[in-house]
C-alpha cells in the first residue's frame, strides 16, 4: 500500500519512518524544498532519538520526500500532519490544515482515498475538512497522536492506545484499512473506534488533564514552600494511591514545549467559543504562566532583589531532556528574566542542537540584542558552573550523575536553585551547598 504523509515536522516525520519500517511505501510531502532535499540525503532536521538511523535505513527504498502533491494520486491513504500553531488570540491556527486540504483536493479524482488527520485540531475540524471534500470519494479519519518529544520514536512503536474517529461507524471500509495499517502493533493495544468529535476531544482532554496534574502540584509547591512541607514526599505518597497514579506529579517551573501550552490555550478558546467558562483549565494555564515568575522571584529574593552582574549557570535550555526544542522552554524564559534584570547567564544543555538553537534565538531576536552580550552558551557543564554565583536547574536531566565535588570547587558561591526537584538535596547539602527546590528545601 502506498501512503502519503503531509508535513515533515515531529509528527509527520516519525509517522513516515514508522510506516516505512512497517513495510509501506511512504512519500513524505513538505513545501520546504531545502528540508525535502536534506531528508532525501538522510539528514534529519530535528533531534530525536533513533530518528536519523531509521530515516537513513529507509530513505531511497521504502521512503522518499517531495514537495509535489502529485504523489497523492496513487496513494491509498494520506496522513495530514501539518502544524497547528497558536494564533494571536490563543486559537489553533488552521491555515496549514486548510491550505494542505486544498492542495490535496487538486489531486483527487474518482478513486477512493482515506485522509487521516493526525494534527491536533479543534473539535469539529474533521467535519469541516470533509465538507470541503464532499464532492470527492474521500473518507476523513481523525487519528490523534500521543508522541512525547525526546522518545517519540519509541512511542510510535509502543502506543498505549490508537484512537480513530470516523464519520459513520456503520461504514466499515475506512475502519478496516486503518486497522490494517496499525495491525503491526501488539494485539493487546486498545483501539478506540469512535466518532470524529470524540476522537478530537480525546487528544485535548488527555493533554489538558496531564497539564492540570502538573499545575495542581505546582500550586501546592508554593504552599509547601511557605509551610515547610516537602512536595516531593507529598506527591510520592499521593502517587501510591492507584486512583491518583504516580506520573506527572513532579513539581517544577512549569510545563512547556510545543503541545501543552498551545493545546491548553486552544481548549480554553473552544470553551469560550461555545459560551462555557472554562474555570479549571484556565487556572491550569494561569498557574503555569505564573510558576516561572514565582521561581524567579525566589532567586531574586535570595539576593535581596539585586541580581545585577551576578553570574548564573543555567543548566537546561530545551523544554525537556533529549530534545533541541526550545518552544515555550522555561529555561529560556528564566534566562530572559535574568538578563533583563542585569544578570550574566552561562547556559548549558547536553544536546548540541539545543545549544545552537539558543545561540540562534538570541542572535536573531533583535529586541534582545542589547543584553545579548551577557549570555554565554557553553558545551561543558564544568565550564558553565565556573565562577557562578548560583546554579539554576531548568530541565529535568539527571544532574545527580555529575561530579558535584568538582562542581563545588568550580563555583564562586555554593547555592543551587533546583527548578525541577531533580537533585538529591541531602547529598548536595552535605557538600556544603545551599539548596532551594520547588516546594522543598
Ligand atoms: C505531550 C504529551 O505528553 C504527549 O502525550 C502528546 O502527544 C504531546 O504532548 C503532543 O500533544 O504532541 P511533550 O510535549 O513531548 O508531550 O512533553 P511531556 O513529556 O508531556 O512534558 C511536557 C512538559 O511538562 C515538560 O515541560 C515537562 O517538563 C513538564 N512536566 C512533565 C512537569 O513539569 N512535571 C511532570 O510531572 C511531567
Amino acid at each position: 500500500m502506498k501512503i502519503s504523509v503531509i508535513g515533515t515536522g515531529y509528527v509527520g516525520l516519525i509517522q513516515s519512518v514508522g510506516l516505512a519500517e512497517f513495510g509501506f511505501d511512504v512519500v513524505g510531502i513538505d513545501i520546504d524544498e531545502t528540508k525535502v532535499k536534506r531528508l532525501n540525503e538522510g539528514k534529519c532536521p530535528l533531534y530525536e532519538d533513533d530518528l536519523e538511523e531509521l530515516l537513513k535505513k529507509h530513505v531511497g527504498n521504502k521512503l522518499k520526500f517531495t514537495t509535489s502533491y502529485d504523489e497523492i494520486k496513487d496513494s491509498a491513504v494520506i496522513f495530514l500532519c501539518v502544524g497547528t500553531p497558536q494564533d494571536d488570540e490563543g486559537n489553533a491556527d488552521l491555515r496549514f490544515i486548510y491550505s494542505a486540504t486544498e492542495s490535496i483536493k487538486n489531486q483527487l479524482d474518482d478513486g477512493y482515498k482515506i485522509l487521516v488527520i493526525k494534527s491536533t485540531v479543534p473539535i469539529g475540524t474533521n467535519r469541516k475538512i470533509k465538507e470541503l471534500l464532499k464532492d470527492y470519494n474521500v473518507a476523513v479519519v481523525s487519528n490523534p497522536e500521543f508522541l512525547r518529544e525526546g522518545i517519540a520514536v519509541y512511542d510510535f512503536f509502543n502506543p498505549e492506545r490508537i484512537v480513530l474517529g470516523f464519520e459513520n461507524l456503520e461504514y466499515k471500509k475506512p475502519i478496516d484499512v486503518m486497522k490494517e495499517i496499525y495491525s503491526h502493533f501488539d494485539n493487546n493495544i486498545p483501539f478506540i473506534i469512535t466518532d470524529w468529535e470524540s476522537a478530537e476531544m480525546i487528544k485535548y482532554a488527555s493533554n489538558a488533564f496531564l497539564a492540570t496534574k502538573i499545575s495542581f502540584v505546582n500550586e501546592l509547591s508554593k504552599l509547601s514552600d511557605e509551610v515547610g512541607a516537602d512536595i516531593k514526599i507529598v506527591t510520592k505518597a499521593m502517587g501510591i494511591d492507584k486512583r491518583i497514579g504516580n506520573k506527572f506529579l513532579n513539581a517544577g517551573i512549569g510545563y512547556a514545549g510545543s503541545c501543552f501550552p498551545k493545546d491548553i490555550k486552544a481548549l480554553i478558546k473552544q470553551f469560550e467559543n461555545n459560551n462555557i467558562s472554562p474555570k479549571l483549565i484556565k487556572a491550569t494555564d494561569e498557574v503555569n504562566e505564573e510558576q516561572i515568575c514565582w521561581f524567579f522571584n525566589k532567586i531574586k529574593n535570595y539576593y535581596n532583589n539585586d541580581i545585577n552582574q551576578k553570574i548564573f549557570a543555567v543548566l537546561g535550555l530545551a523544554f525537556k531532556p533529549n530534545t533541541d526544542d526550545l518552544r515555550e522552554s522555561r529555561g529560556i524564559k528564566l534566562i530572559d528574566l535574568l538578563l533583563k534584570n542585569g544578570a550574566i547567564v552561562k547556559g548549558f544543555d547536553y544536546v548540541e542542537k539545543a545549544r545552537e538553537n539558543t545561540i540562534n534565538r538570541y542572535k536573531l531576536d533583535k529586541s534582545k540584542a542589547f543584553y545579548g552580550y551577557n549570555l554565554y552558551i557553553l558545551e561543558d557543564l564544568y565550564e558553565t558552573v565556573k565562577d557562578a554565583d548560583a546554579i539554576v536547574i531548568t530541565t529535568e536531566y539527571n544532574f545527580n550523575n555529575e561530579d558535584w565535588e568538582k562542581i563545588k570547587t568550580a563555583v564562586k558561591n555554593k547555592v543551587v536553585f533546583d527548578g525541577r526537584n531533580i537533585l538529591n538535596a541531602e547529598k548536595i547539602k552535605k557538600l556544603g551547598f545551599e539548596y532551594y527546590g520547588v516546594g522543598r528545601k
